[in-house]
């Protein structure tokens, strides 16, 4: 018997439609759109407006057109794992929430607090489900409404963060296509230089935690970004290596969109050319667990069925990963 593999077999996004310009960032704080271009890539980013709408409701715009895609209905979602930063409330779990709201009544769910890894780290665990024969139809959702947690008199983290997400369903494929290989790594000693420092049961909140600002994203950028540059590339590479496959090997890298800086240096390491390279920064910044599947969505018409998918991303904690894949379906 072949072995069987979890294969994504659709994907869908959503971003808001409000568009925050740096034109825009550059009457709120000191910055300007040079500096935010050259250094990050980006040059507009989505914000979910409006009272009462959280993560949950960016997720179900982008599952909504998943099961139109593949058309199925959503009581054939047997689980549902979202990966989320930005959960619409500590508890119970958005992946609930989402279920909820969908009509997902088959579905057991629950959420994963891995930062920017969050995604990869979903679609590994996910993939496991599939894998054990157990389960046929499991939903893997990124989504953040990282305009929650911004601080927009900060310019050294309010340049960078967007609202928006995906999901992509995960299915049995006996035909060799589907997750390969993945290399999944945390450090949490690097903790201290991305993080919220409030709201969680260390510090909870109060009018003093609210004053001092601490319910926002803290970021020491240079040191996150030393650390990604060289994270993100070597286990890619290592998942290459230990795959046989070379930079004409691969199809499409699909990094964490958190710097181009970034992006670049880890294509390079992998003899990649940007050609080859998903993109998508400029349009969403990083929109943390939302990357990755918006990315696919926004490639998913360039994807052919039996092509090599490097997937790899880095984020607070740390973590940090690389997914090795082979697509499962040709453009319809
Ligand atoms: O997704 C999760 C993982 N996160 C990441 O991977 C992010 C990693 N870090 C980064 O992408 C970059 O470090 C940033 C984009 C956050 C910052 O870029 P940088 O090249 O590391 O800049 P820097 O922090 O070293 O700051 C350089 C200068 C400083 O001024 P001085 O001290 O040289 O005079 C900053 O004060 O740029 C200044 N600066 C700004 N200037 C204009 C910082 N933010 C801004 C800004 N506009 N928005």
């Amino acid at each position: 018997m072949s072995k069987i593999r979890a294969a994504i077999t659709a994907v869908n996004g959503w971003v808001p439609d409000y568009v925050l310009t740096n034109q825009e960032l550059e009457k709120m704080v000191d910055t300007n759109d040079e500096w935010i271009q050259s250094r990050t890539g980006i040059k507009e980013r989505r914000i979910l407006k409006g009272e009462n709408k959280g993560s949950s409701d960016i997720a179900i715009e982008a599952i909504k057109g998943l099961l139109d895609k593949r058309g199925i209905k959503p009581e054939e979602i047997e689980a549902v794992i979202c990966a989320t930063t930005t959960p619409d409330m500590v508890f119970p779990a958005t992946a609930n929430i989402i279920s909820d709201k969908m009509g997902m009544k088959n579905a057991f769910g629950y959420d994963v607090s891995a930062a920017c890894s969050g995604f990869l780290f979903s679609l590994v665990t996910g993939s496991k489900f599939i894998e054990s024969g157990q389960y046929k139809k499991v939903l893997v959702v990124g989504v953040d409404k990282m305009s929650a947690i911004i601080d927009y008199s900060d310019r050294a983290t309010c340049i960078i963060f967007g609202d928006g997400g995906g999901a992509v369903l995960l299915e049995p494929d006996e035909s060799g296509n589907g997750i390969i290989d993945s290399i999944l790594k945390s450090d949490g000693s690097g903790r201290h230089y991305l993080h919220q420092k409030a709201g969680g049961s260390l510090k909870p909140a109060s009018i003093e935690t609210i004053n001092a600002r601490e319910h926002f994203v803290f970021q020491e950028g240079q040191t996150v970004f030393k650390f990604a540059v060289v994270n993100m590339a070597e286990v890619s590479a290592e998942v290459m290596e230990r795959n046989n496959l070379k930079g004409e090997d691969i199809a499409w890298l699909v990094p964490h969109q958190a710097n181009k800086r970034i992006i670049d240096a880890t294509a390079k390491r992998m003899g990649i050319g940007s050609e080859k390279v998903m993109m998508n920064i400029d349009r969403y910044g990083n929109t943390t667990n939302g990357t990755l599947p918006l990315c696919l969505w926004d490639y998913e018409k360039k994807l052919h069925k039996g092509d090599n998918v490097m997937l790899a991303a880095f984020g607070g904690g740390f973590t940090w990963g690389a997914v090795y894949l082979k697509w499962a379906y040709d453009p319809s």
